[in-house]
């Protein structure tokens, strides 16, 4: 078993209502939409970005090839969790490919079954192409699988992973959201509020970070002005997005937030005081590999600065974050 899984594993909170800390009244509030883990070394909180593993992707065409592709992205899990050793992983969206012929539940099964195998706490927020013609029973999946901090299951896939030291005290928070097939909408925004605010209520705000799948408006603005630095290959796939959700997750406290979806950007830039930042996107079923290469991001936190750092990381034991000035523009030109 590696070390992350003997510190980290067993101190996984399951999905279920759990209580917070802080204030003798934020105690006594048991919500369901909070979950905790305790964190090895409170000097250096590592989360693990996965996104855009895209299971079952091409299965009705290339059915060999895509369990093939299957193979090598759990392959891929593995070899990326070792080298990072976080104390855990957050899968953000596009886990499975769609719901053709009703296989959703089929494709979530398996996804889950192998998250939940990794052996280290994980999160999921969903993406446009995790579809089920049943999403009571997808929560309940995910909240009840080996070491899931899933929270989601009462408040629509909307939810908060408390980090915590060996006291309980309140690290870091990652805000998970649920941007469904259009981006982050009002029920998102308003969980968002109203979160924090019971959050606020508790104690300090810890450093938050948030991470959903469909990135907001934004992400395509700071590349336009020129602020964003990294790579970009396709233009901000931002949906329904309208700019309108990013001012709510600054007034949260919302220090960055991770998303995926555009296979081919990673990059990131400030916009309204929050850090907008792509993942990199880890699935070989999905589009883009040939453009930037699949692989996963990983995040150190230090709480007490309320700072972080972040790197890409690649199967192979590569690294990458762009330098000072890269802006590096590899779209089609049309
Ligand atoms: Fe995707
Ligand atoms: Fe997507």
């Amino acid at each position: 078993m590696r070390d992350v899984s003997r510190r980290g594993f067993l101190a996984a909170t399951s999905a279920a209502a759990v209580t917070m800390l802080g204030t003798p009244a934020a105690r006594a509030a048991e919500v369901s939409w909070v979950s905790r883990l305790k964190v090895s070394d409170p000097a250096a909180v590592k989360v693990l970005q996965f996104t855009d593993v895209h299971f079952f992707s091409g299965i009705a065409k290339t059915p060999s090839l895509e369990k093939h592709r299957r193979r090598v992205t759990v392959e891929h899990l593995k070899q990326l969790l070792d080298a990072a050793k976080p104390d855990l992983f957050v899968m953000t969206g596009d886990l499975w490919c769609d719901n053709d012929g009703g296989r959703g539940a089929e494709y979530m099964a398996f996804a889950v079954e192998q998250l939940a195998g990794l052996g280290v706490p994980w999160a999921f927020t969903w993406g446009n192409h995790d579809q089920l013609d049943d999403f009571a029973a997808g929560h309940k999946s995910f909240a009840e699988a080996k070491g899931s901090l899933y929270a989601g299951r009462e408040s629509n896939g909307n939810y908060v992973v408390s980090l915590e030291g060996n006291s309980g005290e309140r690290l870091a928070e990652l805000f998970c959201l649920n941007s469904k097939t259009g981006g982050l909408d009002a029920e998102a925004r308003d969980f968002t509020k109203s979160a924090a605010k019971t959050l606020d209520a508790a104690g300090p705000r810890p450093l938050r970070i948030g991470a959903f799948h469909i990135p907001v408006r934004q992400y395509q603005d700071v590349w336009d002005d020129g602020s964003a630095r990294g790579i970009i290959g396709e233009n901000v796939c931002f949906e329904e997005e309208d700019r309108s959700s990013l001012p709510v997750l600054a007034e949260a406290g919302l220090t960055a937030v991770i998303c995926g979806h555009d296979h081919v950007n990673d990059y990131s830039a400030v916009s309204g005081g929050v850090d907008l930042i792509y993942g990199r996107a880890t699935g070989v079923g999905g589009y883009g590999g040939e453009v930037v290469r699949k692989g996963a991001k990983l995040y150190t936190l230090n709480p007490a600065r309320k700072t972080y750092e972040w790197v890409s990381l690649l199967p192979d034991g590569t690294k990458w974050r762009p330098a000072a000035d890269e802006r590096k523009d590899v779209r089609e030109k049309e």
